[in-house]
């Protein structure tokens, strides 16, 4: 089994709320909330939950951006937050971000090749001035870009594109690991394909580490070896793809999966929705003791005032981490399930009996870039306009539309 590169105790991140003329703090925003984990060499571990549950704070906690509350981070066996200086400087170069939004994270005054350089700038000693051109041209092509493009401006390029100069900035200093904070979230759909088949080759050229944050469930089942699901602050379930994907204990878990689209026209209408009532409750007055009770179609008395502790349970196999008094199997391949097995109440027993094929948009991600045959020009301007990224309303002519307007941009632009 491989070692651990980072290993998070007990991270916390509260942020103070000013309140009244005297601005005094009146409350805190429990942000992430006691998150512990490890992320493997060579691994990717994935990172989902609803928006707003913590996971952009944690992956700047995980960066030092911010310092923690309480809690420590290792990084290959150095006490990440204890480091300051030269010392700190120099650990930063190992653990680099690659954000969201490809409009804008990167500065739009700015050439490809300034935005892709600036970590020379700051890390001067990596390349010599005069062998940074060059650095930079090699970078676009492994991230499968133009090198001659490298006077160009993000407006010039399409969303897959910026993403693809978003990363290139990212692996620019050699790094070990690489926190991906929702990257391809912005992006159309083929697009996305492309740019997780991206990530995956350059993990395995460059022997990088990731944490790929997202909020859709498909999308990280996809690239991840691992899985840690959030909710409000806190890390509720942990495990292998197949734990989280199969044989989730977590209601929370299996509340979200449920609500995965399933790809398999013929295994439609099959599986059970589990609709969660009401909304996540605010992180500035979490609920005590187990923090999903609000919303829990399993919850009982003890629940509202222990937190359950986030430990292996049992999962029909070796178990894996889980932070429920109640942890029960959902099994969700598609294999008919024992209706014996113990369900939920409010739903019935459909939380056991979810059956999906092969994993939803992870499933598409594959079929679409295989079948459109999606290379590296794919995401080619012309063809997925600079508008792709924004919600697609269904109508083909809007598509249309939308497409010849940003083509027509593009031409003018001197496309
Ligand atoms: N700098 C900040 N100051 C105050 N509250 C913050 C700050 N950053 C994030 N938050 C709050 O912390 C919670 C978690 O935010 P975030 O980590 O961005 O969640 P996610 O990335 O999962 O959507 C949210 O309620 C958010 O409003
Ligand atoms: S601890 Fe209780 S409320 Fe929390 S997820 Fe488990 S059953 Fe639901
Ligand atoms: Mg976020």
């Amino acid at each position: 089994m491989a070692e651990p590169i980072l290993v998070a105790k007990d991270l916390v991140k509260h942020y103070p709320i000013k309140g009244g003329i005297l601005r005094t703090t009146t409350g805190q925003v429990k942000a992430v909330d006691g998150v512990s984990f490890e992320l493997l060499k060579g691994e990717t571990l994935g990172i989902v939950g609803e928006s707003g549950c913590g996971k952009s704070t944690l992956g700047r906690l995980l960066m030092r951006l911010e310092e923690p509350t309480s809690g420590t981070l290792d990084f290959d066996g150095i006490d990440m937050y204890a480091q300051k200086g030269a010392a700190m400087r120099k650990l930063r170069r190992d653990i680099q971000i690659v954000f969201q939004d490809p409009y804008t994270s990167l500065n739009p005054r700015k050439t490809v090749g300034d935005i892709v350089g600036e970590p020379f700038d700051i890390h001067p000693d990596v390349v010599p001035k005069s062998g940074r051109r060059k650095a930079v041209q090699d970078l676009l092509d492994l991230v499968g870009l133009n090198p001659e493009h490298i006077n160009r401006y993000p407006h010039q390029f399409s969303g897959g594109q910026r993403q693809r100069i978003g990363i290139a900035r990212g692996i620019a200093l050699n790094p070990k690991v690489l926190i991906c904070d929702e990257p391809v979230s912005a992006l159309d759909v083929s697009v996305q394909a492309q740019v997780v088949n991206l990530m995956e080759k350059l993990q395995t050229e460059l022997g990088l580490s990731y944490i790929f944050i997202a909020h859709d469930l498909s999308v990280v089942r996809h690239i991840s070896d691992r899985v840690g699901v959030m909710y409000l602050g806190k890390m509720v379930e942990l495990g292998t793809e197949d734990e989280i994907y199969e044989r989730t204990t977590h209601p929370y878990t299996q509340a979200l999966m449920s609500a995965v689209p399933v790809p398999d026209p013929t295994l439609r209408g099959k599986r059970e929705q589990i609709v969660l009532q009401g909304d996540v409750p605010s992180p500035a007055n979490p609920p005590a003791g187990c923090r999903f009770h609000t919303r829990c179609w399993k919850m009982q008395e003890i629940c509202k005032t222990e937190v359950p502790e986030f430990i292996d349970r049992p999962d029909g196999f070796q178990g894996h981490r889980s932070a429920c008094h109640f942890p029960e199997v959902l099994v969700a391949t598609g294999a008919e399930v024992d209706s014996d097995l113990p369900g939920g109440t409010s739903s019935g027993d459909g939380a056991t009996r979810a059956s999906e094929g092969q994993g939803g948009l992870g499933g598409l991600l594959h079929k679409v870039a295989d079948k459109v045959g999606l290379g590296d020009d794919a995401d080619d301007p012309n063809r997925q306009s600079a508008r792709t990224f924004k919600p697609r309303t269904g109508d083909s002519d809007s598509v249309a539309d939308a497409r010849a307007a940003a083509d027509n941009a593009n031409r003018q632009q001197g496309w």
